[in-house]
C-alpha cells in the first residue's frame, strides 16, 4: 500500500496556511461579466457576480491581467502595471472589488506579468527613442544583429506564438538598427532582469497591489525572466519556444530566476496575513517545478500535468505519483489545474486525446474534431473534476469549467484575436475557443446574459458566442440537481466539510487497472472508472458521483466519492 503525500502539513485545516487547501477560481476578466454593456467583461461585472462565486464555494479568485493594455495578448501585454484598463474600470472600482470579495470570504489574487511588457509601456517607448547601449535600452534585451550589416537576428530563437523571437528597430537616424527580444508577440518585448531598475520596479508593483489588500499573485511565465548568459543559440532541430519545451532551452528555467523569487518572498512576508504567489512555470520534470516552491521562494506552483494527460488511468496514476513525490521533498502542496485560458477545454481534451508530444493550446493539436462526442467529453470532464478535487493539495478552476463549457469551435476566422493566429500564418487558430464570454442566461439577449446591455447580440460580444451557448448557461443549470454547476457546488461543499480532503496524505486502493482509486483520511475514497462498469466495495455510502450510478455499479467514465465502512 503506497501512502502518497505532497507534504507533512499540520493535520487540521484551520492550522494550515490557507492556500495549501484552497480552491481558486480563475476569472478571465474580458469574458466573465460585462456591466457597462460594451461587450467586454469588467471589474464591476465581477463584483456583480460575487454572490454566484460565494454560492459556488470557492476560496479565492485569480483575476487575469486587468491593467491598461493595448490587448494584443488580452492583457498579457501590460502598458502600466499600476492602474486598471479603462475598458475594465477604475482603480477605485478594483479596490472596492478587493474589499467586497474579502467581506464575502473570498481572497483575491492578481496576475503579474514580469517577463515582458507591452511595446506601448513608456519604458519601451523611451528605449526605442534612445541610443544603443543607453540606460533606457538596458531595461529590455536589445542586441546588434549578425551578418555584415546586422541584418540577421542575434540568435536563432523562435517566439512562442510563431516566427523569430527578434524584431529589428529603426534608429533615430532612420537606419535599420538593433534588434530586441520578444519571446511572445512582437508587441511584447522581454525585460532585462539583469537590470536593477527592472527589479526595483517590480518590487514596487508587488507592494502597490499588496497595499491594496490582494492576497497574492499569479506570476506569468515565471520560468522565463532570466536568459542564459550570452543568449546562445538553441541547439535543437526546432528552436521554437514552446511553453513546455521538449528539452531545456536557454530562455526557460534558468537558475537566476530563483534569486528573484527569494527577494519576492521577503516582500510577501513583510505583509500581514499569508500572502502568496503561484508560479506559472511550464517546467518539467516535477523535480524542477519543486525548486520554485522552496520555503524561501514562491509558495505555490500550478501543476499542469492534467493538461497533457490523455483520458487513461495509467498516465494519470504515474503523473499523480510523480508530482506528489517531487513536492514531498520540499514540503509543498500540489495545486492541480484542469483548465485555463491557454488550453483546449477538458470537455474536448478528454474526448479527443492529444497529439503526442505537442502542447495542448489549440484544437489542431488534438484528435480529429469530427470524432468529438460532447456527451462523452462532458462525462469525462465531470469525472476528471471529482478526481482533481479529491487529490491532495489545492485546485484551480477556470471560469466555465463549472458549467462543463466546451471549446467554441465556430468562431469565424475573421473574428479570431489570439496573436497565434496571425503569427502562425493562419495555421494555428490559437486559444480563443476557450475564452468566449460566459453564458449566464438561456436566452440570447445581452449575449446570453454576459452583458447588462440587453440589446447586445451574441455575435457582438468581443468574441462571438456559439448559437447554442444558452444550453450551457448558469440559468439552465441553476435548478437542475444533476447539472455540472450543482455537481461542483456539492463537491466543494463536501470538500470543505471533509477534514481529510485538501492537503494531506492519500493511499492508493488496489483495484482493477482500468480504475483509479484512492483513500483519504476519514474513511473517504475516490474511484474513477476509465473502463467497463465495475462493482463498488460493499458497505459504502455515496457522497457524490459525477454521473448516475447503476445501483452499486460505477459506470464507465464516471467518478464517485464514497465513505467506506470503518471495519
Ligand atoms: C502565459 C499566459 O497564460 C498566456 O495567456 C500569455 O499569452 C503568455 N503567458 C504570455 O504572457
Amino acid at each position: 500500500m503506497t501512502i502518497l503525500t505532497s507534504s507533512q502539513p499540520p493535520a487540521s485545516r484551520a492550522e494550515r496556511l490557507w492556500w495549501r487547501d484552497a480552491v481558486t477560481y480563475q476569472i478571465y476578466i474580458r469574458s466573465f461579466a460585462d456591466a457597462n454593456g460594451d461587450g467586454k467583461g469588467d471589474v464591476e461585472g465581477i463584483r456583480s457576480r460575487l454572490p454566484y462565486l460565494k454560492k459556488l464555494g470557492i476560496d479565492a479568485i485569480w483575476i487575469t491581467p486587468w491593467y491598461p493594455s493595448p490587448q494584443i495578448d488580452h492583457g498579457y501585454d501590460v502598458a502600466d502595471y499600476l492602474n486598471i484598463e479603462p475598458d475594465y474600470g477604475t482603480l477605485a472600482q478594483a479596490e472596492h472589488l478587493i474589499n467586497e470579495s474579502h467581506e464575502n470570504g473570498i481572497r483575491v489574487l492578481v496576475d503579474i506579468v514580469p517577463n515582458h511588457s507591452s511595446d506601448l509601456h513608456t519604458w519601451f517607448q523611451d528605449a526605442l527613442k534612445a541610443a544603443p547601449e543607453s540606460p533606457e535600452r538596458d531595461r529590455y534585451i536589445f542586441r546588434d544583429g549578425k551578418g555584415p550589416n546586422g541584418d540577421l537576428p542575434p540568435n536563432n530563437w523562435q517566439a512562442v506564438f510563431g516566427g523569430p523571437a527578434w524584431e529589428r528597430v529603426v534608429e533615430a537616424d532612420g537606419k535599420r538598427g538593433q534588434w530586441y527580444l520578444h519571446l511572445f508577440a512582437v508587441e511584447q518585448p522581454d525585460f532585462n532582469w539583469e537590470n536593477q531598475e527592472v527589479r526595483e520596479h517590480f518590487a514596487d508593483i508587488l507592494r502597490f497591489w499588496l497595499d491594496r489588500g490582494v492576497d497574492g499573485f499569479r506570476i506569468d511565465v515565471a520560468h522565463g525572466m532570466v536568459k542564459a548568459a550570452g543568449l546562445p543559440d538553441v541547439i535543437a532541430p526546432d528552436p521554437k519556444a514552446e511553453m513546455l519545451a521538449p528539452e531545456n532551452r536557454p530562455f526557460w528555467d534558468q537558475d537566476g530566476v530563483h534569486e528573484i523569487y527569494r527577494e519576492w518572498r521577503k516582500i510577501l512576508n513583510s505583509y500581514p496575513g499569508d500572502r502568496m504567489a503561484v508560479a506559472e512555470a511550464w517546467v518539467s520534470p516535477a523535480s524542477r517545478i519543486a525548486r520554485y516552491l522552496r520555503p524561501d521562494e514562491l509558495a505555490n506552483s500550478f501543476n499542469f500535468d492534467f493538461l497533457s494527460c490523455p483520458w487513461e488511468p495509467a498516465p494519470f496514476k504515474k503523473m499523480i505519483e510523480r508530482s506528489l513525490e517531487a513536492l514531498a521533498e520540499i514540503g509543498a502542496p500540489s495545486s492541480w489545474v484542469l483548465n485555463n485560458h491557454d488550453v483546449v477545454r477538458s470537455v474536448d481534451r478528454f474526448d479527443l486525446g492529444l497529439i503526442a508530444g505537442r502542447a495542448n493550446t489549440t484544437l489542431e493539436r488534438h484528435g480529429d474534431p469530427k470524432e468529438f462526442n460532447l456527451e462523452r467529453g462532458t462525462k469525462r470532464a465531470r469525472a476528471g473534476a471529482l478526481l482533481m478535487l479529491a487529490l491532495p493539495g489545492g485546485a484551480y478552476i477556470y471560469q466555465g469549467e463549472e458549467l462543463a463549457l466546451p471549446e467554441a469551435r465556430d468562431i469565424p476566422e475573421e473574428r479570431l484575436t489570439d496573436p497565434r493566429w496571425a503569427l502562425s500564418e493562419h495555421t494555428d487558430r490559437g486559444r480563443d475557443g476557450c475564452r468566449v464570454p460566459l453564458p449566464w442566461k438561456a436566452d440570447s439577449a445581452g449575449a446570453f446574459g454576459f452583458s447588462e446591455k440587453d440589446g447586445l447580440k451574441p455575435e457582438e460580444a468581443w468574441l462571438p458566442q456559439s448559437a447554442d451557448w444558452g444550453i450551457f448557461s448558469v440559468e439552465n443549470q441553476e435548478d437542475d440537481p444533476d447539472s455540472t454547476l450543482n455537481m461542483y457546488r456539492s463537491a466543494l461543499k463536501i470538500r470543505r466539510a471533509e477534514e481529510g480532503l485538501g492537503d494531506g496524505p492519500m493511499t492508493w486502493i488496489e483495484t482493477d487497472e482500468s480504475v483509479l482509486a484512492f483513500a483519504r483520511a476519514g474513511n473517504f475514497a475516490c474511484y474513477v472508472n476509465f473502463g467497463a462498469p465495475m462493482d463498488l466495495p460493499a458497505n459504502h455510502q455515496v457522497l457524490i458521483s459525477s454521473g448516475p450510478l447503476d445501483g452499486k455499479v460505477l459506470p464507465t467514465d464516471t467518478a464517485v466519492w464514497i465513505r467506506t465502512s470503518s471495519e
